[in-house]
C-alpha cells in the first residue's frame, strides 16, 4: 500500500510501461485514472485494472491538447477531490537521422513527446500545488542522455524532456510547493513501441545491453512506483536510468 489513496494520472496507460503502471499503482492502493488517445486499448487496460480490485476511471485524452488536459484535471478533482501523481508517459518514436526526417515528423515527436510533457506538467502543477504536495514523473529514455544516429527528433524530445523536468523541478523546490519532478530513463524494453523490430535487429539491440537482454515495462513501472511514494520524498529533479547498464559503458 505504497501509494494508499492517492490519486494518481498516467498518460498513454493503455499499453506498455503505462498500463503495466496503472495495474501497479493499483496493486499498491492508489485510485488510478488512465488516459490514451487510443480509447480501445485504454478501456481494456481500465477493465483489467477494475478486475484486480482497482478503484479507477478511463478518460480519452490526446496529450497534445491544451484543452483537453484542462478537461483532465477538472473531471479528475471533481471526481477524486484532488491530483496526487502525474505519469507523463505518452509518448512515440518514428526513426529518422537529420537528413530524413521531415519537418512533418519532427513536429510530430516533438508535440506528443515534450509539448504533451509540457502541457501535463504546467497544469499538473497548477492543480497540485494547493495541496503543497504532488509527484510528477516524466518519461524520457536513455535517448534523452545518448544519441544515435538514426533518432533525431526522438533524441531532441527525450532531451528536452529531460532539462524541462528539472527547470519544473526548481521551479517547485524554490516555490515551496511541495511538488517533486523527476524524469525516468529505461533502456529498451519489449512492449509495442518495438514490435516494428525483426528478430534480427532484437538481437543486435540486445547485445547493446550489458545484461544481454531487454528490460520489461516493469521493471520502468517500480521505478515510477518510488518517485510516485513518499520513500522519494527528497528527491527532485533527478532522472532515474533503468537500462540494463547500455548507458554505464
Ligand atoms: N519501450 C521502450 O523501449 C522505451 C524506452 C525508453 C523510453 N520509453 C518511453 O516510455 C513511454 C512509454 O513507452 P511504451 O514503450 O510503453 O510505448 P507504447 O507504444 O507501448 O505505449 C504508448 C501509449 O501511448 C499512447 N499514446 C500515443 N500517442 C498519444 C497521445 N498523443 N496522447 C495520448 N496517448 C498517446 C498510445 O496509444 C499507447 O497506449 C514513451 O514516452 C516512450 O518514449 C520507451
Amino acid at each position: 500500500m505504497r501509494l494508499k489513496d492517492k490519486v494518481t494520472v498516467i498518460t498513454g496507460a493503455g499499453a506498455g510501461i503505462g498500463k503495466s503502471t496503472a495495474l501497479l499503482f493499483a496493486e499498491e492502493g492508489a485510485k488510478v485514472v488512465l488516459t490514451d488517445v487510443n480509447e480501445k486499448i485504454g478501456v481494456a487496460a481500465l477493465q483489467q485494472v477494475l478486475n484486480k480490485g482497482g478503484q479507477a476511471i478511463f478518460l480519452h485524452h490526446d496529450v497534445t491538447n491544451e484543452e483537453k488536459w484542462k478537461k483532465v484535471y477538472e473531471t479528475v478533482i471533481s471526481k477524486f477531490g484532488q491530483v496526487d501523481v502525474l505519469v507523463n508517459n505518452a509518448g512515440i518514436a518514428i526513426q529518422a537521422s537529420i537528413e530524413d526526417c521531415t519537418y512533418d515528423q519532427w513536429r510530430l515527436i516533438h508535440d506528443v513527446n515534450l509539448d504533451g510533457v509540457f502541457l501535463g506538467t504546467k497544469y499538473g502543477i497548477l492543480a497540485m500545488k494547493a495541496n503543497k504536495k504532488g509527484s510528477i514523473i516524466n518519461l524520457s529514455s536513455i535517448e534523452g542522455n545518448i544519441a544515435e544516429p538514426h533518432l533525431a527528433a526522438y533524441n531532441s524530445s527525450k532531451g528536452g524532456v529531460r532539462l524541462l523536468t528539472k527547470s519544473a523541478a526548481l521551479h517547485c523546490a524554490k516555490s515551496k510547493y511541495g511538488i517533486r519532478v523527476n524524469s525516468v530513463h529505461p533502456g529498451y524494453l519489449h512492449t509495442t513501441m518495438h514490435d516494428r523490430f525483426s528478430e534480427e535487429q532484437i538481437r543486435e539491440i540486445e547485445g547493446r545491453h550489458p545484461v544481454g537482454h531487454l528490460g520489461e515495462a516493469i521493471d520502468v513501472a517500480y521505478g515510477i512506483l518510488y518517485l510516485a511514494s513518499d520513500e522519494a520524498k527528497f528527491v527532485t529533479g533527478s532522472e532515474l536510468v533503468i537500462d540494463g547498464g547500455y548507458t554505464a559503458q
